[in-house]
């Protein structure tokens, strides 16, 4: 089938829309709390810039060479063992939609906090917990109106295609959301809570670093550049054919860092400045950051109206590229039309998504908690630690062994120049062997 292809702007604008998303601004900032600040963020840090900026430019180039779902793309690459690489693909795709079960009701907890901000915020931090944790324990209904409203949203986009919907949404929510970050920023810059920001985020403590802390910078790194599940790839399946892959993949992979680390530096820098204790874990940015933005007055409202409005848009522009690969496989697969596909990719997060909001509630948590997670964190779990991996390790073998050099040096060797062998080697040695020692560190086989 004929599809519409990406501007060359569209798709940088996409494609970085994919990656920077809730993990920048959300997770990010909670985990780096979680797991003991400048440590993990170098590990983070240095796994973007080696192997995820390696792996970004094979992933993008297996869309770019397969030009179908991310499947198909696999098994046309691969035609000697398409049923085995096409398991790669399969896994990627459902890999998306998992995470879209918990993305879209974070999502909705957003939407209920644009309201908010635009109401009363909670005074203090402990009434600001209560808020939360009434939201996220006690009422069902209201996550469940908004996760539909979140759910409804990203359908309209997809319904519309890749030019219409997904390049559109992507040209007005990108530059809005730079400009709101930005201009955070520049405002926490001025405030004397910065320096311990920076230190926080900055200043290393190996001590801290825990084996579980190492595996989870690692997939955190995989899952901020939406990397090892086919959103990239299929979305670079419709690229102009002159494009220029390293060049697009640095814009992404830079964007997707310097959002993450302001982001992370203004979240800090307003916490430190206002005394609120940073509250560990998803609560984050809907308990201490509001109470903070209360004690900031007036400003505060506007900041809090200007932030989560910022959230839901990276929301929304990485929820649109985590359910098109499924849309893209099913439209591809069953020659359906594409509502039909929305309908059931849609359909199916937004149905299992309340399975997952249900998991938070005290109704329903017993029942639906296994061994030391809940549905909810399971999901973000296995997704992050281990699928997004996994399925970066694989793309790492696919280009590095299975398709012929020369065919790799063909695309990519004008624009990498001398570098090519360089990246050609962290892709066939580095990242496997290191991807390879945190599924086995996940899995407890090894520890340190
Ligand atoms: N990169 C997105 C984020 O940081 C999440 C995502 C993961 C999107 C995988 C697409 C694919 O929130």
């Amino acid at each position: 089938m004929k599809i519409a292809r990406f501007s060359r702007v569209g798709f940088i604008l996409a494609a970085a829309g994919s990656a920077v998303g809730l993990g920048n601004i959300w997770k990010f900032p909670y985990i780096t709390g979680e797991y003991g600040g400048g440590a993990f963020v170098l590990v983070y840090l240095i796994t973007v810039l080696t192997i995820g900026f390696s792996i970004m430019i094979a992933e993008m180039l297996i869309g770019y060479l397969g030009r179908m779902d991310a499947a198909r793309s696999f098994e046309k690459l691969a035609p000697k063992n398409a049923k085995t690489w096409r398991l790669a693909g399969m896994m990627g795709i459902w890999a998306g939609i998992l995470i879209m079960t918990f993305y879209s009701v974070v999502i909705g907890w957003i939407l209920h906090y644009i309201v908010v901000a635009f109401s009363t915020l909670p005074s203090c931090v402990k009434e600001a917990e209560v808020a939360f944790n009434t939201l996220l324990h006690e009422d069902i209904m209201t996550q469940i109106f908004y996760h539909t409203l979140s759910f409804l949203f990203i359908s309209a986009i997809l319904v519309r295609g890749i030019k219409a919907g997904i390049e559109k949404l992507n040209l007005i929510l990108m530059p809005l959301l730079f400009i709101i970050v930005g201009g955070m920023f520049l405002y926490a810059l001025t405030l004397d809570g910065f320096a311990q920001a920076w230190h926080f985020m900055f200043s290393p403590d190996w001590s801290k670093l825990s084996s579980e802390a190492f595996v989870v910078a690692v997939g955190h790194a995989f899952f901020t550049l939406s990397l090892g599940m086919g959103a990239i790839l299929t979305y670079s399946a419709s690229l102009p054919k002159e494009v220029n892959l390293v060049q697009s993949s640095l814009i992404v992979v830079a964007l997707d860092t310097i959002i993450a680390l302001l982001a992370g530096l203004m979240l800090f820098t307003f916490l430190y400045q206002y005394g609120a204790e940073p509250s560990k874990g998803p609560g984050l940015v809907f308990i201490s950051l509001p109470a903070t933005f209360y004690a900031m007055g007036t400003l505060g409202n506007i900041f809090a109206i200007l932030f989560f409005f910022a959230l839901a848009f990276a929301g929304l522009t990485s929820a649109v590229s985590l359910t098109e690969p499924m849309v893209q496989y099913l439209i591809d697969k069953y020659s359906i039309t594409r509502l039909k596909a929305v309908m059931i990719a849609g359909g199916f997060f937004y149905l299992v998504g309340i399975v997952a909001l249900a998991s938070n509630s005290s109704s329903f948590s017993q029942m639906l908690t296994f061994g030391s997670k809940n549905f909810f964190n399971w999901v973000d779990y296995i997704t992050a630690a281990f699928m997004l991996p996994f399925g970066g390790l694989l793309m790492a073998i696919f280009i590095g062994y299975k398709i012929p050099k020369e065919q790799v040096f063909a695309v990519l060797g004008k624009n990498l120049g001398r570098g090519f062998e360089f990246w050609y080697f962290i892709l066939r040695y580095i990242a496997p062997i290191a991807l390879i020692i945190v599924m086995l560190n996940l899995l407890g086989v090894i520890k340190f």
